[in-house]
């Protein structure tokens, strides 16, 4: 077993134990994505009640030059959670960059998408980082000396709270450095009907992805989480502007966790996941607050997505 792997399973143990013996009744949403929550996942972007994916892909498709123009060639691309890659290409078609270094926690999945981007563009220079890029990620010294574009799509911020999300954009502002450019990716705040209905679509793969951590607790904890017992819920929470994701107890019951045993009661929630949503006013102060000035703006015809393209000014925010 490597270093990573011992890690890892240190703390979804701890993460898992506290969530029970302190009464906290919540696990952090990374813990989700195991090999078969990202599959998951993946089948998730495909539902017609799941517009995110779809309406970012569409956006980085359709505003290549207007990319271009505003970020300039040879910057070396820093995409942050790299995750599967699937809408690298588009941006790094629109604006001819030096380099590209995908980070990501997983190794296994960073190498396998590297080659794969590889392939795609055989004379750009990749260098893959495996890291948490919650913290400061020290940089290839290949790239350090180039101008640098951060890339954070997918609304991946929408699952941390705001503190959480400025301490992020403040790492990623010393990771890329004075005068890097950071392109992310916003969910907008909409109708709460259709924001519920895509965490809680009707062919159940989001309750799939859901209870999937109580399998994995299952597999990998010892433990024996009765996972039928429990139900999806989503629900929108208007004064944090996000949607909430648990999972009840539909019964009273007794289960036990690497030894230890736990009850829950019936209608009992276990809070796994929150997906916030955000003003453009909202989005912009919270860049603000980490460190990064916004520049530009695109989003599609519904208002229900923005990338923004903020710089690592170094004094625009004060006189
Ligand atoms: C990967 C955090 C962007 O919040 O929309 C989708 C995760 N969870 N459906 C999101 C998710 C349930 C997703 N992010």
């Amino acid at each position: 077993m490597d270093m990573t792997t011992t890690l890892v399973d240190h703390t979804f143990h701890k993460d898992v134990r506290r969530c029970f013996e302190k009464r906290t009744y919540a696990i952090p949403a990374r813990w989700l994505y195991d090999r078969r929550g990202s599959e998951l996942f993946e089948e998730i972007t495909e539902l017609p009640e799941y517009y995110p994916t779809r309406t970012e892909t569409k956006l980085l498709k359709a505003n290549g030059p207007a990319f271009a123009e505003a970020v300039g060639s040879n910057r070396a691309v820093i995409e942050f959670g790299s995750g599967s890659s699937t809408k690298t290409p588009h941006l790094l078609k629109a604006i001819d960059p030096a380099a590209y270094v995908p980070i990501d926690i997983s190794g296994e999945f960073l190498e396998h998408s590297a080659s794969l981007l590889q392939e795609e563009f055989p004379d750009l220079p990749i260098h893959p980082v495996e890291a948490d890029f919650m913290k400061r990620v020290e940089l290839p010294a290949a790239v350090a000396n180039m101008p640098k574009l951060g890339f954070f799509p997918g609304s991946t911020i929408g699952n941390m709270i705001a503190r959480t999300s400025v301490d992020l954009l403040r790492f990623m502002r010393e990771t890329l450095g004075e005068g890097a450019q950071l392109l992310i990716g916003f969910d907008r705040i909409k109708d709460p009907e259709i924001l519920v209905d895509a965490y809680d679509d009707s062919a159940g793969v989001t309750a799939q992805f859901s209870l999937n951590l109580l399998h994995r607790i299952n597999r990998e904890l010892d433990g024996d989480m009765p996972v039928e017992q429990f139900r999806h819920r989503a629900v929108w929470n208007d004064l944090y502007a996000r949607i909430e994701i648990y999972l009840e107890a539909q019964a009273d019951m007794r289960f036990s966790i690497d030894g230890h045993v736990h009850e829950m009661v019936k209608g009992q929630k276990l809070h796994v996941e929150n997906s916030h949503k955000y003003g453009l006013r909202d989005a912009r102060l919270m860049l603000r607050a980490g460190g990064w000035t916004p520049l530009h703006e695109w989003s599609d015809e519904r208002d229900y997505f923005t990338l923004m393209l903020v710089e690592a000014h170094p004094y625009k925010h004060a006189p």
